[in-house]
């Protein structure tokens, strides 16, 4: 296990009415800037307590609303431009991870001079940022816990992620009940995104960090027994609330540290969402089994890895690794496409041709040229796309 330093300094407010803690954003000052998306906080009845609990104690309440999934700059520019006119002294994110990471870019781009996605392409620039609060309602991205934010730029075909201490939440409010009203299909892209985010720190080749290893299985067999109850029961209460915090751990460093390891993945199925507005979670399911598939191609001595996998996550009984890790390969696919009922191919998400795969593949190489769980090129990528049509 390598060195770590580990620091998170968002205090999370977790369970049934823990709403009310919205009070102590007067800690942070008056004028708060509510970030929310499309509408459907305002159908759930969030948006009428959020706002009352903010007015009672006080708080100015300014909006900006219509974040898209997938949040595009604009959306920022619009944020940074509110609290610039206003001098806001706190962004308040309401929704799932694309109202969450514009609220954080827009809260580091309030403290820039410059163009705000200057701050997507190069997380370092961001020196400060004003006091980031969230309320989350889809269990999935774990943004109100980590240090991420994820920014299309339509106009260069770009979707970008980028990284600073000053966007870690102050304080993010998880009431599992705010999930009830997520639709089926949110529900697995969710659960899928929070098993890939396990995934991708899973299979590390630094040895020796095995209570991240255990702490990642026990993420993941939570994902697959709750997903399933959560679209049988939507009001399922504690399968929401396992969904919710599992969303949290699988990205909040606990099990990363100590043994990182790039993404390979996420920045695959990023082009997916650039090019064919993909939603982020199913492109990651319809990329996984596809991808182990890939690993093992390349490298063979990596079916050990995904033996354990199998072993320790889905309880496969088998002494041969290869056979072993084409079990868990299989496993992985029928629980996404059959059990959480995902759309299983490139065709299914309205990828009609393989026309823009070379230009895809291209650009996701240069950003996973950093390595992996094995290394991959653009001609890689081309075939994992291929192996996922
Ligand atoms: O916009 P509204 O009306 O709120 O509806 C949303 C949206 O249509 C809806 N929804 C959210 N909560 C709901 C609800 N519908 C009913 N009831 C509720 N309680 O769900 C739809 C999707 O919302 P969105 O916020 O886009 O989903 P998600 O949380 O999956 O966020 C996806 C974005 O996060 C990025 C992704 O790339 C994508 O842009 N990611 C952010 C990460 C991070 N910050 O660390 C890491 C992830 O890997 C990911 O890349
Ligand atoms: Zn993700």
């Amino acid at each position: 296990m390598l060195n770590f330093t580990y620091y998170i300094p968002t205090v999370i407010h977790f369970g049934c009415g823990q709403v009310s803690h919205l009070t102590e954003l007067t800690q942070s000052g008056k004028k708060v800037l509510m970030v929310y998306g499309g509408g459907s906080i305002k159908r759930s009845g969030l948006y009428d307590r959020a706002i009352a609990i903010l007015k009672s104690a006080g708080l100015e309440v300014f909006e900006l609303g219509g974040v898209e999934p997938n949040p595009k700059i604009q959306s920022v520019y619009a944020g940074v431009e509110i609290c610039k006119a206003n001098n806001i002294d706190m962004v308040l994110a309401v929704g799932g991870g694309s109202s969450i990471d514009c609220a954080k870019v827009i809260a580091a781009g309030a403290l820039y001079d410059g163009d705000a996605w200057d701050l997507v392409t190069n997380g370092s620039l961001i020196k400060g940022a004003l006091p980031i609060y969230t309320v989350l309602t889809l269990a999935a991205t774990g943004s109100e816990m980590d240090a991420g934010a994820v920014i299309s730029n339509d106009a260069i075909f770009e979707k970008i992620v980028t990284h600073s201490p000053f966007m870690l939440p102050k304080m993010s409010i998880m009431d599992p009940e705010y999930t009830f009203t997520v639709s089926p299909r949110q529900t697995s892209a969710g659960t899928a995104d929070m098993m890939s985010h396990t995934l991708e720190n899973y299979f590390t080749d630094v040895p020796g960090a095995v209570i991240q290893a255990r702490l990642a299985e026990a993420i993941l067999k939570t994902c697959i027994e709750n997903g399933p109850k959560a679209l049988a029961n939507p009001k399922d209460y504690d399968a929401r609330a396992n969904l919710m915090w599992a969303g949290s751990l699988a990205i909040n460093g606990l099990i990363k540290l100590g043994a990182p390891i790039p993404w390979n993945v996420h920045p695959i199925e990023h082009e997916l969402s650039v090019f064919y507005g993909a939603t982020h979670g199913e492109g990651l399911a319809i990329l996984t089994p596809p991808w182990m598939k890939l690993v093992l191609e390349k490298d063979p001595s990596k079916a050990a890895a995904f033996a354990t996998y199998a072993r320790n996550v889905w309880g496969v009984v088998e002494d041969d690794d290869d056979v072993a890790a084409k079990i868990a390969i299989d496993k992985t696919a029928e629980f996404f496409f059959e059990t959480m009922k995902m759309p299983a191919n490139l065709r299914a998400i309205g990828v009609e041709d393989k026309s823009k795969f070379e230009i895809m593949a291209e650009k996701a190489s240069k950003n996973v040229a950093g390595g992996g769980f094995v290394q991959l090129y653009k001609e890689d990528i081309i075939h994992l796309f291929d192996l996922a049509f």
